[in-house]
């Protein structure tokens, strides 16, 4: 029995720590907030899909996504052609962008890069802070800045919606210098009241759009985590009665 017990230490031991290893991918770089995201929301996505083909497609394509694709999320063909398909388009198409990429690069220095896998190079909580990010710098051509992404060739196409925001230099709890952002001019989804921003409906559209890049980067991911649950399901359904015999033979020269 002690040599069970040891072994089964000694498996423990061996398997804990990768459970206990923390996210190491944030470290160093700027912080990123958390992206509130569900890629099983089907009305977020939508909500995103629209945001995304009224907004990013003029400088961004999208190569491997078709409009046609959009089915995934709800949207019935119909609906895709009257709200989502540009004109003369097809719903076989790809999502293109309308100008060339060198165009791109002489408007602002920079190519736009394809968006189809970008959620899974940069990752969702990156992408919502990128897109939360511009702030006001006269230094730059474009007039803006990210706390993100450092002197970025992108303008910040939603000031509109959200306002201006700066960055402000702040002592944090322990005492360390940290970069945030303020809110000094309330946009048509956020208000400054009293000094204090909010930005709730600004952020949950944004929240939205970043769903939707998620989804982009792997649009079989939606079905596939249904079929996963029901795995992980059966499989736990299969392990119980295995794992309640193993707990009777581990203490039956116990008792
Ligand atoms: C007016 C043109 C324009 C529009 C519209 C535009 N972008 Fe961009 N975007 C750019 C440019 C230019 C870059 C490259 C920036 C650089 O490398 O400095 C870029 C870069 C990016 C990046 C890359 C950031 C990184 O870390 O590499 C992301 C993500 C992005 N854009 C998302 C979007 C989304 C989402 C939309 C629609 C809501 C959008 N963009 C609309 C011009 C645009």
């Amino acid at each position: 029995m002690k040599n069970k017990i040891r072994h089964l230490i000694a498996a423990l031991a061996m398997v804990l720590p990768f459970a206990a290893t923390p996210a190491l991918a944030s470290e160093g770089g700027p912080k990123l907030d958390k992206a509130p995201i569900d890629i099983q929301d089907t009305e977020s996505l939508q909500r995103g899909a629209q945001i995304f083909v009224n907004n990013c497609l003029s400088c961004h394509s999208a190569s491997m996504m078709r409009y046609n694709r959009l089915q995934d999320i709800g949207l019935s063909e119909e609906q895709i052609k009257q709200n989502l398909l540009p004109e003369g388009a097809k719903i076989g198409d790809q999502m293109n962008i309308a100008m060339s990429k060198n165009d791109g690069k002489n408007w602002f220095g920079a190519t736009p890069p394809d968006l189809s896998l970008i959620a899974r190079s940069r990752g969702a909580d990156y992408l919502y802070s990128y897109l939360r990010g511009f702030y006001r710098d006269p230094t730059r051509p474009t007039g803006w800045n990210n706390r993100v992404f450092d002197k970025v060739g992108m303008p910040n196409i939603f000031w509109e919606w959200q306002g201006d925001q700066e960055l402000k230099t702040v002592k944090n709890a322990e005492g360390h210098e940290e970069h945030v952002l303020e809110l000094v001019k309330g946009g048509t989804l956020t208000k400054l009241e009293n000094g204090k921003a909010h930005t709730a409906e600004f952020d949950k559209r944004m929240a939205d759009l970043t769903n939707f890049l998620v989804f982009m980067g792997e649009p079989a991911a939606v079905k596939r985590q249904q079929i996963g649950y029901v795995v992980l399901m059966f499989l736990g359904l299969l392990l119980f009665p295995l794992v309640y015999f193993l707990k009777k033979e581990y203490w039956r020269d116990v008792h």
